[in-house]
């Protein structure tokens, strides 16, 4: 999800709290709750949380997961109102919900996110102006670049990355996934975000990719919450946007002064007339919303699948297939690799696609914004007013064991055949967003996720250990509160320890 106008996603991120600001909470929180008691409302309204503004702001912000699942499972409501400072969020859960959530067309997804979203770098925080920024430009900007011919293109450049970065970890070892493939999926999307001179510039791209951890770093649910307070997240922000603002503006520079046009995506920018500003500010959106979900997707994929031999199994059958009848074989294999046909990638790996979605469907906790512009709207009798937020947690469908039988398990098998119980409800999967707003990024996304999963499958045999490289007594948990990324729960740190295989 994007730049400055959707979730890095504004959702899967814990932020810090301190054991003393926990207490403080705690006893406010109980206040609160007990302030809300006198807060019930008639039916035709929607239930009202009462208490502190700040409070259930702290938690939407601090422990957004926990905060939507428990105040549902309290109230037994499908929908209750709450404050965010001076704003009204109206969160959303149930069939009803989710439909009017996706479909709507008064609920704006730019706005949505523009206050109550992620940590994103934009423009404004280091005072500068763009001439034409939106996020309907930003969109066409990713779809266009996504399309069929320049993916094929890219796809031998992106499995060179791959092989190189798994090339250095040489012939056996431990690596930690979440920080391997975080550099490995930043790789690829400076490649296919960027132009081919800062891709092809390691210490630049790694220098990007620090001044992307550090400004992920700075949110905290205070910086969040009031962006524009003094202090140490406001500077390191400040200090991470310009250091990111200032690699890019070098190679629109250089791309400007260049004698010949490529296709590359700095040059398709300068191309369609945008400023240098605005340039910047979509380059850096791409790496921003590309990312984030793409690494540890591809991270939950190696630990789920290293916990299930039978699917790791099915999964190299599936890409030793489609090597099968693929050029040389006595070629490196991510060059065999790079002549597999897109559609081969695209439709002929049905269990990696299965594995795919039960990952993002156990992973991907994180909640969806959008503000109601225009008018009040109404879900029944329900009213939710003009210029109120309006929040739904991807959790509320993808954990419901109504449409997910035995909800905590990973079972791919459950997106092999049709299922009677994902038929009854609409949008039973939306990972991938869904109805007016899906990803602009899933192409691009699942190829990459499928060339690294190949590439990994094809050079070594590998376990899920812990830190004593012993196999974890329990495999790792997503932090769902996270609303930065799916990484696991704090302490609950896992390694690939693998092994080079001669053949494949
Ligand atoms: C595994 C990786 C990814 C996941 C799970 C993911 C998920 C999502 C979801 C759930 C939404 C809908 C958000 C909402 O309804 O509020 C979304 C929207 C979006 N995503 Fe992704 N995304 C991924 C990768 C990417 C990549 C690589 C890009 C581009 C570089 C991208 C660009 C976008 C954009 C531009 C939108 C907004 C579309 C619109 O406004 O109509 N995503 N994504």
């Amino acid at each position: 999800m994007a730049a400055s106008y959707f979730p890095s996603d504004g959702v899967w991120g814990s932020l810090k709290t301190s054991p003393a600001t926990i207490a403080l909470l705690s006893v406010l929180a109980v206040i609160g709750l007990l302030s809300a008691r006198s807060k019930r409302t008639d039916s035709s309204k929607i239930y009202d949380l009462g208490g502190f503004p700040m409070l259930s702001a702290w938690f939407f912000f601090s422990q957004r997961y926990d905060f939507m699942c428990s105040t549902f499972k309290r109230t037994g409501q499908k929908m209750f109102r709450f404050r965010v400072l001076q704003h009204h969020v109206v969160a959303l859960s149930g069939d009803e919900g989710r439909k009017v959530f996706f479909t709507e067309k008064n609920f704006n997804m730019a706005e949505g996110y523009r206050i109550l979203g992620g940590p994103v770098p934009r423009p404004q925080d280091i005072n500068i102006r763009t001439v034409e920024e939106s996020s309907r430009l930003f969109v066409r900007h990713v779809l266009g670049l996504f399309r069929k011919d320049r993916l094929m293109d890219v796809m031998p450049h992106l499995l060179e990355d791959i092989n190189r970065r798994m090339d250095n970890w040489g012939k056996s070892g431990k690596v930690d996934p979440f920080k391997e493939m975080h550099n490995l999926v930043f790789q690829m999307t400076v490649r296919m975000g960027t132009c081919r001179e800062l891709a092809d510039n390691p210490q630049a791209t790694a220098r990007l990719s620090e001044l992307f951890l550090l400004h992920e770093e700075s949110a905290s649910p205070i910086s969040l919450l009031l962006p524009w307070l003094p202090g140490r997240a406001k500077q390191t922000k400040e200090k991470a946007t310009q250091g990111l603002f200032d690699i890019v503006s070098h190679y629109v520079d250089l791309r400007r002064k260049a004698t010949a046009q490529s296709s590359d995506a700095i040059d398709r920018l300068i191309a369609d007339g945008y400023d240098d500003a605005t340039t910047i500010t979509y380059t850096l959106g791409i790496v921003f919303v590309g990312v984030g979900n793409t690494g540890t997707t591809i991270c939950w994929i190696l630990i789920f699948l290293g916990d299930k031999p039978k699917w790791k199994a099915k999964v190299a059958n599936e890409v030793r297939a489609l090597l099968r009848g693929q050029s040389n074989s006595s070629d490196p294999v991510h060059r065999r690799f790079a002549s597999v046909p897109l559609h081969a990638w695209e439709e002929e790996m049905p269990v990696l696609d299965a594995v795919l979605k039960e990952t993002m469907r156990l992973t991907m906790s994180g909640t969806v914004l959008r503000r109601n512009i225009g008018c009040d709207t109404f879900i029944g009798h329900k009213k939710i007013h003009d210029s109120d937020f309006v929040a739904y947690s991807l959790g509320d469908i993808h954990l419901d064991s109504d449409v997910y039988p035995d909800p905590l398990s990973f079972d791919p098998a459950r997106f092999l055949e049709e299922r009677e119980e994902t038929n009854k409800v609409s949008f039973p999967f939306v990972g991938w967003g869904a109805g007016r707003h899906p990803c602009a990024g899933m192409r691009a996304a699942k190829l990459e996720i499928k060339l690294a999963i190949a590439l990994f499958f094809s050079k070594f045999e590998y376990d899920i250990v812990d830190v004593s490289g012993k196999l974890p007594k329990s495999l790792p948990q997503p932090d769902k509160n996270n609303i930065q990324s799916a990484k696991p729960l704090p302490g609950d740190t896992c390694y690939l320890k693998y092994e080079r295989m001669d053949n494949f």
